[in-house]
């Protein structure tokens, strides 16, 4: 059995006024006023306000109705009405209301609570209305971006998890037991692999958890989060930035058709997402270090990676994402191709949200001379042999190739309007969190 009805549907004009529906779901609030009760009813696809009155509603409906506790499960009958005025448009005249299971001592309430005691009880507090909106726009980034990539033919390429060797530094990896002696590690990013699939295929993408051992308790730092991660055979740098913008422009439109009321439920400035249109600016990272060189609260000088500040100082003479190409190699991993016009200089991009998110994309062209590639991985340390498949990409027709990685979490959280990226999963994983 399923359930036949959901309250979206009755919302979106599935029923008509006036109709006998029995609908399945959770209390989010109660309160009475005189003779009348109110229940607000969610089912996860909306909330719908149900009314209960006597000589209307059954003897037994009132009296579940006293017990009737916020998250209690309840099964509710009665007759759908429109109602300008209530959320959603409608109201549900309660005929019928039985408690299908009992809720006490709900942990949140309306009240304030601190994050800490929020995300120890994450589980329960993904049912809040916040939090909620939150989880479905990122769904609906998600889809938006698998979108865009299966209508233009990529193949949907999964990369391993537990790998033989680091694609971002050895700084921050997460190391486990893989049977006898043998260590793996926890992916990175799954980049290396779409490479080998971006010969097999043309064009790829890989979307996966991704792992890294982050000491920093940022904002914009999680020790676990999901990456799509494009890769495509023949495309230089600025191929690399048209298809991120392209992918970008795509998410945003989508979501602003389709997740108002989420955006809305947010107090989201929407106004700031309408402005996203490309061409995005494109600056050089001399340009960008000249701008922080002035401007850096944080001692920023030439050839420095950028600081969470100096990013928003950037980012804040625009009102659409900015690209940020051309880093210094000496600050890039192994893998990026050297600017044959500057060889101090990686053929290297990010991309940085307005308003202060910062980083949403990180990517470029990738090093396909094997010579160079060899010397580089000698250069960061790592050691050659677990890299031997990866150099067979250049040694059986190695071609121009880039690509990037967009993090969901960022994404959300810049989407969404939300200062932290913890409230932009499920369950986050950080420093000092995992559990639940
Ligand atoms: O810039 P990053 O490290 O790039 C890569 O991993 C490339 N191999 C991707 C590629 O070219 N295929 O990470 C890419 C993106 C960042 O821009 C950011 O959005 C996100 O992943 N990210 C994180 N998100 C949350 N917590 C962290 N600790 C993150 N580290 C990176
Ligand atoms: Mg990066």
């Amino acid at each position: 059995m399923r359930p036949t009805l959901y309250i979206e549907d009755i919302f979106q004009g599935k029923r008509q006024e006036n109709d006998i529906v029995t609908l399945k779901g959770w209390v989010y609030n109660s309160r009475a006023s005189g003779k009348v009760k109110f229940l607000q009813l969610r089912d996860g696809t909306a909330t719908i306000q149900g009314v209960l009155f006597p000589g209307d509603s059954s003897d037994a409906a009132l009296e579940a109705f006293g017990k009737a506790t916020q998250e209690s499960s309840v099964e509710v009958q009665g007759k759908i009405v429109k109602a300008p005025k209530a959320p959603g448009g409608w109201e549900l005249q309660v005929k019928e209301l039985k408690i299908l299971g009992e809720s006490v001592n709900y942990p949140i309430s309306p009240k304030e609570h601190g994050p800490d005691f929020l995300l120890n009880n994450r589980h329960v507090w993904i049912r809040s209305k916040r939090q909620h909106a939150i989880l479905r726009i990122r769904s609906e980034i998600v889809a938006a971006a698998r979108e865009f990539f299966d209508n233009q033919g990529f193949v949907g390429f999964d990369a391993p998890i537990f790998t033989p060797a680091a694609c971002e530094g050895t700084t921050n990896l997460f190391e486990v037991n893989y049977f006898d002696d043998d260590k793996a590690y926890l992916t990175q990013s799954g980049q290396l692999y779409g490479e080998a699939g971006a010969m097999a295929f043309g064009k790829a993408y890989v979307f996966g958890p991704t792992f890294r051992a982050e000491k920093s308790k940022t904002r914009r730092h999680l020790t676990e989060f999901w990456m799509l991660e494009p890769e495509v055979a023949f495309m230089d740098l600025e191929g690399n930035m048209e298809l991120a913008e392209d992918m970008i422009c795509h998410i945003v439109q989508r979501v602003l058709r389709t997740r108002r009321p989420e955006l809305e439920a947010l107090e989201r400035d929407i106004s700031k997402l309408e402005k996203i249109k490309k061409p995005f600016p494109r600056l050089h990272y001399n340009e960008a270090a000249a701008i922080l060189e002035k401007e850096s609260k944080d001692g920023f000088k030439k050839g420095m990676d950028f600081g969470g500040g100096d990013e928003t100082i950037l980012t804040e003479k625009f009102e659409t994402p900015i690209f940020v190409h051309r880093f210094p190699k000496a600050i890039k991993a192994f893998y990026m191709k050297e600017d044959p016009e500057d060889p101090v200089s990686a053929l290297c991009v990010d991309m940085l949200a307005p308003e202060g998110y910062g980083e949403v994309i990180g990517g470029g062209q990738r090093e396909e001379n094997i010579e160079t590639l060899v010397r580089k991985i000698k250069e960061h340390g790592l050691d050659q042999n677990v890299f031997e498949w990866y150099l067979d990409l250049r040694r059986f027709g190695s071609v121009p190739h880039g690509g990037f990685g967009m993090g969901v979490e960022r994404c959300t959280a810049w989407l969404c309007g939300t200062a932290h990226v913890r409230e932009c999963i499920p369950f986050p994983r950080m420093l000092n969190r995992l559990s639940p």
